[in-house]
């Protein structure tokens, strides 16, 4: 039984609330919110019905009924929060990026590990429930073997130079923006599904709003009056990959592409088939052979195990992004409860993810194909 979980979440901005209603939605009990001040808390409980008013992140820690902390704060807080609810024995949900640092992901997963509790990653993409259809094909060798790799994050809610976001700041969001921020979800599935792994890539990252309004907080547009500040992070990241096998990709990141909302786009070429997922359009995924292409449509009542099992609804009753979140939840719940769902993100993803980012930083720096894996870079720098 689900209810059994009691879960509180820190960070109440726009993913918070999708935590707060997965939770609910997947049977667990919301028993607690910690906003950025004990004021706002309270306004927060009180707007969310959360029974139990804490005043601050220190209160939910000592409170023994909390089983799970989601943390959905700004990316620069993941690491220090999800700590001191690891020592004070709560599982974490953790958003991503796990950490603005590779070492730091380590570090944190290692403490889940050592502590026997779950360390989870919301790459919430994993559960549309056709891309579990595209995975199992994948698995049961439809495509046969990939001939090329290409897809693309675009949104366009950067693009006004007068829109902000505590992420544009290194120190709040990290030393990546754009590429941490979405590209990141795209490495993730895409590597998942295709079952690849990128070992190397070269990558540019581009600013093209150099100034923005200063202040931080959450994403706000405002006027054109005021004080700026300089821009540090990228707008758009471009990286060629390539898999250890020798299998190539591209991937095109964007904050800043008009029209754009939220269009993570992949195709994964096969000798024997192509398969196209859109984010957007996520209750139907492409299907190409030589002689003509077609559309499947998410069904629980065809398909693979966990196209059926992560359908939440009837066919032709669109599904999308809320309900991921809530099979992510539900999965992360079934897995503290010792059940060992398909596909579960934990930290270990989230460090994967680490390394990718601090590889695209890198090749960025050096205008040079670059080893993901760190150690396997010390090596070729040493060779
Ligand atoms: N998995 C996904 O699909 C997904 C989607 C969006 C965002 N995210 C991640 O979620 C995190 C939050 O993003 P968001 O879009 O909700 O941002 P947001 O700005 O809407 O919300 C962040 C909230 O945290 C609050 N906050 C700041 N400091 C705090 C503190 N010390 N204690 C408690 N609360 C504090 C802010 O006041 C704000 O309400 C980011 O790490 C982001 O990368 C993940």
């Amino acid at each position: 039984m689900n209810s059994s979980i009691q879960a509180a979440v820190v960070g109440t901005g726009m993913i918070g609330a999708v935590h707060a209603a997965a939770i609910r939605a997947a049977g667990g009990e919301l028993a607690g919110v910690v906003a950025s001040t004990p004021a706002r808390s309270a306004r927060v409980a009180e707007a969310w019905h959360v029974p139990v008013r804490h005043q601050n992140f220190d209160s939910v820690l000592a409170d023994d009924s909390v089983r799970v902390v989601h943390v959905c704060t700004p990316n620069a807080l993941h690491v220090e929060q999800a700590e001191v609810a690891l020592t004070a024995g709560k599982h974490v949900i953790c958003e991503k990026p796990l950490a603005t640092s590779a070492v730091e992901a380590e570090r944190l997963t290692r403490l889940a590990e050592k502590a026997g509790l779950l360390l989870a990653v919301p790459f919430v993409y994993r559960y549309h429930p056709l891309v579990r259809e595209l995975r199992d094909r994948r698995l049961r060798g439809e495509f046969g073997a990939w001939q090329l790799i290409h897809g693309s994050y675009l949104q366009d809610w950067m693009l006004s130079e007068n829109a902000m976001s505590w992420r544009v700041d290194p120190a709040d969001g990290g030393p990546s923006r754009a590429f941490a921020d979405i590209g990141s979800h795209w490495c993730d599935l895409v590597e998942w599904v295709a079952g690849v792994r990128f070992t190397e890539l070269t990558a540019r990252l581009g600013t093209t709003v150099p100034t923005r309004p200063a202040g931080t907080g959450t994403s706000f547009t405002t006027g054109a009056d005021g004080p700026r500040v300089e821009v540090r992070t990228e707008d758009v990241a471009t990286a060629l990959l390539r898999t250890g096998d020798g299998v190539l990709g591209t991937l095109t990141v964007s904050q800043v592409s008009a029209g754009r909302k939220n269009r993570l786009w992949f195709e994964l070429d096969g000798a024997d088939g192509s398969a196209v997922f859109d984010q957007e359009n996520p209750e139907t995924a492409w299907l190409g052979a030589q002689d003509g292409a077609r559309l499947i449509v998410r069904d629980p009542g065809h398909g693979s195990a966990e196209q059926r099992r992560l359908s939440r609804l009837p066919a032709g009753h669109a599904q999308g992004y809320a309900d991921c979140f809530t099979s992510f939840v539900a999965d992360a719940y079934a897995a503290i409860r010792g059940e060992k769902p398909e596909g579960l993100p934990t930290g270990a993803d989230g460090v994967r993810s680490a390394h990718v980012v601090e590889a695209v930083l890198r090749s960025d720096a050096s205008l040079a194909w670059t080893d993901i894996d760190p150690a396997r870079a010390v090596l070729v720098a040493g060779a």
